[in-house]
């Protein structure tokens, strides 16, 4: 059975007062669309459809890369009239699933369930069943509890409005029955709209089965129309992706304080302190352990590493056994190698640094080679900048950079080269040698302190 899936994206989004449209706000650092995409892509969808509305051509420019066709509902004429701007796309699918990019939590598990719950002609229905229902369209049975039609709100008598059980909007569908009905939905409705739940009366009148399923939880079928149900669905999202890391074996502090906005990896006996944000894709080695306060975007740290509290690591990647912070900055293209430590107040950008090297405190390391074991002492700098151009600088096996040296790139000091603190080092060091290049301390014997006049 081929599968197609449409994703209902034309609303306008007003409540968010917003200038970007509301399926492109973030949730766990990714859009909401982006969340509806991937469960489309996890029940294993054929073709994807996303009906996006007037004006919304920030939506397909954003999510260009989407694996999915683009449909533009140029009136917003209602649920059913959407789908059926879809339905071009869909001429080669079976069954069709109606899902939308404002409710992002919904569950694969729950959407297969529907689907194969509905089998290959009845009509499937995702319902639940709220204390307070208002809003909802209700779902009507009849005496032998077979589902007879959905009536919205506004067009609902008395009555109707004490049914608990409503539609969340989502089903499955035979995708040429949904056609034929569709063509038949009239929009003779108070909102005069061409009504997506209409199709469920016809499909009754035809005698096909309706068939209804539930969402494991509630969050799944929620949708978002303003920020502060964003902010809501942002942290259960956040606390199920904290369960998953700790059921896959990662110890986290306070399962409360951590944001991943993007994918995070963690091999087993990974520790996590609190407030730690992880953007893009971070993976983290085996028994690595993250301080509290850290932000992880892009980034790799090997097993064991330890990155101690209030670090910003950001492109680049940490060798096993090493050592960062607390209060460090890596920045892109920097790789540290195995058992290397990298000390408070030490920022380095694209550089390369090989085995158990140090550069413990107060430096900045731009543009450069550096080998094993080196030492790089307090206030080191490399002045890779010359206003103009980027330069590097090259640091040998063992070499001993004293404190508060400035490396005027291009420049490269040799193996077990020794630099005498604060220096300033403008040609290349030879191996072995002591370089300095610093006045020569001179003390003036008999010199009188001046006096006031
Ligand atoms: C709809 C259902 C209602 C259900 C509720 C669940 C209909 C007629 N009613 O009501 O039974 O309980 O959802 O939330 O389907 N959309 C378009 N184009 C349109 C109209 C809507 O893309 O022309 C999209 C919207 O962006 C939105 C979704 O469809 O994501 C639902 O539309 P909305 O008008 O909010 O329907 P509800 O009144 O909430
Ligand atoms: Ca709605």
């Amino acid at each position: 059975m081929t599968l197609g899936v449409v994703i209902l994206a034309a609303g306008k989004g007003t409540r968010m007062r917003s200038a970007v449209p509301k399926v492109l706000h973030p949730l766990g650092g990714r859009p909401l669309l982006r969340h509806v995409l991937d469960a489309a892509d996890a029940v294993g969808a054929a073709r994807v459809c996303v009906v996006y509305g007037h004006g919304g051509g920030l939506v397909p420019q954003a999510l260009a890369d989407a694996d999915c066709t683009w449909v533009e509902q140029a009136e917003r004429l209602g649920t059913g009239h959407a789908v059926q701007q879809a339905l071009p796309v869909m001429a080669d699918v079976e069954r069709v699933l109606v899902l939308y990019g404002d409710v992002p939590l919904i569950e694969p598990e729950t959407l297969n369930r529907l689907i194969a719950d509905s089998g290959e002609t009845g009509l499937g229905l995702l319902t639940m069943t709220l204390p307070d229902p208002s809003g909802y369209g209700r779902i009507v049975r009849d005496g032998s509890d077979r589902v007879v039609r959905i009536v919205e709100q506004k067009d609902a008598s008395d009555q109707e409005r004490t049914i608990t059980e409503v539609n969340t909007g989502i089903i499955a569908a035979d995708r040429h029955r949904l056609a034929h009905w569709l063509g038949r939905v009239d929009n003779d409705n108070v909102q005069r709209e061409y009504y997506l739940t209409d199709v469920i009366g016809l499909a009754v009148a035809d005698g096909i089965e309706v068939v209804t399923a539930q969402p494991e939880r509630l969050e799944e079928v929620a949708g978002i129309n303003d920020r502060v149900q964003l902010a809501a669905l942002e942290r259960i999202h956040q606390r199920r992706m904290a369960d998953c890391l700790m059921r896959r074996g990662t110890t986290l502090m306070d399962p409360a304080r951590i944001d991943i906005r993007g994918r995070l990896e963690c091999e087993r006996d990974v520790v996590l302190d609190i407030n730690l944000i992880c953007e893009g894709d971070v993976r983290i080695g085996a028994g690595a352990r993250i301080g509290p306060n850290c932000l992880l975007k892009d980034c790799e740290i090997g097993p064991g590493a330890e990155v101690l509290a209030n670090c910003v690591i950001e492109g680049a990647r940490v060798g096993a056994g090493a050592r960062i912070g607390p209060f460090a900055r890596l920045r892109p293209e920097t790789e540290i190698g195995r058992a290397c430590h990298i000390g408070n107040f030490v920022e380095i950008k694209k550089a390369q640094i090989a085995t158990a090297s140090k550069v413990n405190h107060l430096s900045y390391i731009g543009d450069a080679v550096i080998g094993s074991g080196v030492n790089v002492g307090a206030g080191t700098i490399t002045c890779n900048y010359d206003g103009a151009n980027k330069h590097q600088t090259v640091i040998d096996d063992g070499a001993f950079i004293g404190s508060n040296t400035a490396l005027v790139a291009p420049v490269t000091v040799g193996a077990d080269a020794t630099i005498g603190a604060g220096s300033v080092i403008t040609s290349d060091a030879q191996a072995q040698q002591l370089t300095l290049s610093r006045a020569r301390q001179v003390s003036i014997s008999g010199w009188q302190r001046p006096v006031k006049k």
